[in-house]
């Protein structure tokens, strides 16, 4: 039948595709926190789950007891092989998979990364390589290749500068001798792992290969401004006759000198080096290239460093000081607007707790308001001010109770006595000022205030200065003790508005009271 020769074609091509991973070793190493897979080998009918053809993994305790293995979070079944997501320490032991009657035994040991270093010293493979031959690394896995979600290729555990691939295909040069190691990122039940493969590199120096320079063939190399920098080419010579020079485009330089050294090797290798000497870095010594050549018969080899500039720590330290300055700068215009906004910031501060002062302390006026009553005197607006722009808007608007003596009372009684109660009766006395105020009769209501204000501290005084005056000195003296901002100016069409400067500082110094 055509259609199950092609589905067995297929399942034999597909079992070619899958790496064999069959671990034949007895003995099994891997190392703690990483994902292992371990296949089990026996002949296994992937297509019929018969109970005897099904694996069974079991782990072998002490010396008799054995378990039958579950899958959990951490360990899985997958076909035919068991995983670990990761392997931790006491996982170790002796597994086997058992189909039918058949069964295939691990020692599997587990053991600790190392702290430091992104690597196991156990488990490196070695490559080496001759100086000049090809240095080829790759980082592949069997298993995690393309499950990998990122590759990454590091140097004795630091990336290696230049190279963001996952491979390595180079000249080998005796530096390159390192532990290279391969970490595949892997993404499994919403956790991140990594797998590592280690390659430890080893350049061989073989006596009888050419002469050759140290070091990459370019560099990049950070030099702060004002300091001395030294750049090193350092070659190992066999050749006697080989020699190795700085190029001459800074020969004029007098801010730079060179030295050479030389030093012989164990085996009679002639080690030369020759440094450059920057003795201040200046701007001009900054991008451009420095380069060392090589030469002997047959071989011209240059390497090259390019000087950056390194922010040195007064670049630091400059940046802090802006970072300073400015951020006190913005303190002092916060802390100026907060001075000059006190009254907005209070008023709206009062607004969002719905703070009430007045609801206890058993008084029934937000207000006594005093002002020259005198008729005959040329007042009009004062008394406009006092009985209907005043009420207007500290009772009808902001929800104030007020008291005005003329308004409120009913004409006869004993005044005085009358006066004295309501004034005590109000949590603020607000006078309005003007030059006539003093000669009127109101001074009673002046007094007696100020009696409650300063020797009973009961009673809070406003005052509003309603035409302009020169001259403060027809007050009480004891007023004088009053602070400055307890007297407001008042200043006709521009105060009226409700959201006036005026009726904002007004607001402000009478006592706190939620709006019905
Ligand atoms: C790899 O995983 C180990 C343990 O899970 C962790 O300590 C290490 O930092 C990881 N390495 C990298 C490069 O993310
Ligand atoms: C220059 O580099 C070589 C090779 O890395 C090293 O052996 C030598 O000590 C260095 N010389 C100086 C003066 O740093
Ligand atoms: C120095 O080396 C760099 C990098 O290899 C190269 O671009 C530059 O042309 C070289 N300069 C000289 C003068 O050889």
């Amino acid at each position: 039948m055509p259609l199950r020769v092609l589905v067995i074609l297929l399942l034999v091509f597909m079992q070619q595709c899958t790496p064999d991973s069959c671990v034949y070793r007895d003995h099994i190493t891997v190392l703690e926190g990483e994902p292992y897979h371990l296949k089990c080998c026996l002949p296994y009918d992937h297509h019929h789950h018969h109970r005897n053809s099904s694996i069974r993994w079991t782990k072998r305790y002490g010396s008799n007891r054995t378990m039958t293995l579950h899958s959990n979070g951490r360990i899985i079944f997958n076909d035919d092989a068991i995983e670990f997501w990761p392997i931790e320490m006491i996982d170790k032991g002796i597994y086997s998979c058992a189909v039918g009657n058949k069964e295939s035994h691990w020692n599997i040991t587990v053991t600790k990364r190392s702290e430091h270093g992104c690597f196991h010293p156990k488990y490196l493979i070695t490559k080496e390589v001759e100086v000049g031959k090809s240095l080829i690394i790759n980082c592949t896995h069997d298993l995690y290749q393309t499950e990998a979600y990122e590759i990454s290729l590091f140097k004795d555990c630091s990336p290696i500068p230049g190279n963001h691939k996952a491979n390595i295909r180079k000249n080998a040069v005796l530096n390159d001798a390192g532990n290279y190691t391969c970490i595949f990122f892997l993404y499994k039940n919403k956790r991140s792992f990594n797998v590592t493969k280690t390659f430890n590199v080893k350049i061989k120096d073989n006596t009888d290969t050419m002469p050759t320079l140290y070091g990459n063939s370019i560099n990049y190399v950070e030099a702060e401004l004002g300091k001395e920098k030294t750049l090193n080419c350092t070659a190992l010579l066999r050749d006697p006759t080989a020699i190795i020079y700085w190029n001459d485009e800074h020969d004029n330089d007098t801010n730079i000198h060179k030295e050479k050294f030389n030093r012989s090797g164990s085996n009679g290798e002639l080690y030369v080096s020759s440094l450059l000497k920057i003795n201040f870095v200046k701007e001009e010594n900054l991008n451009v290239w420095y380069n060392c050549t090589l030469a002997s018969p047959g071989i011209l080899e240059t390497i090259g460093f390019f000087l950056k500039k390194k922010e040195g720590p007064t670049d630091v330290s400059r940046h802090i000081f802006i970072i300073v300055l400015v951020s006190s700068a913005a303190v002092i215009f916060l802390v100026i607007m907060c001075v000059i906004y006190r009254v907005d910031i209070m008023l709206c501060y009062r607004d969002l707790i719905r703070r009430d002062e007045t609801l206890t302390d058993g008084k029934e006026y937000d207000a006594f308001v005093s002002y020259l009553k005198d008729s005959q005197s040329n007042n009009g607006d004062e008394l406009k001010f006092a009985l209907e722009i005043l009420p207007g808007a500290l009772e009808k608007h902001f929800g104030y109770k007020l008291c005005i003596f003329e308004r409120d009372i009913i004409p006869g009684g004993a005044i005085f006595d009358d006066i004295h109660s309501l004034i005590k009766k109000s949590r603020r006395l607000i006078i309005v000022l003007s030059e006539n105020y003093m000669a009127d009769k109101v001074s009673y209501e002046l007094e007696s205030g100020l009696h409650e204000a300063l020797v009973e501290r009961k009673i809070k005084i406003i005052l509003i200065e309603f035409t302009p005056i020169n001259d403060f000195t027809f007050l009480p003296q004891s007023l004088e003790l009053l602070k400055s901002h307890r007297i407001l100016k008042w200043k006709a069409d521009k105060s009226l508005p409700y959201n006036s400067r005026f009726w904002k500082n007004l607001r402000y110094l009478m006592p706190a009271k939620t709006a019905k």
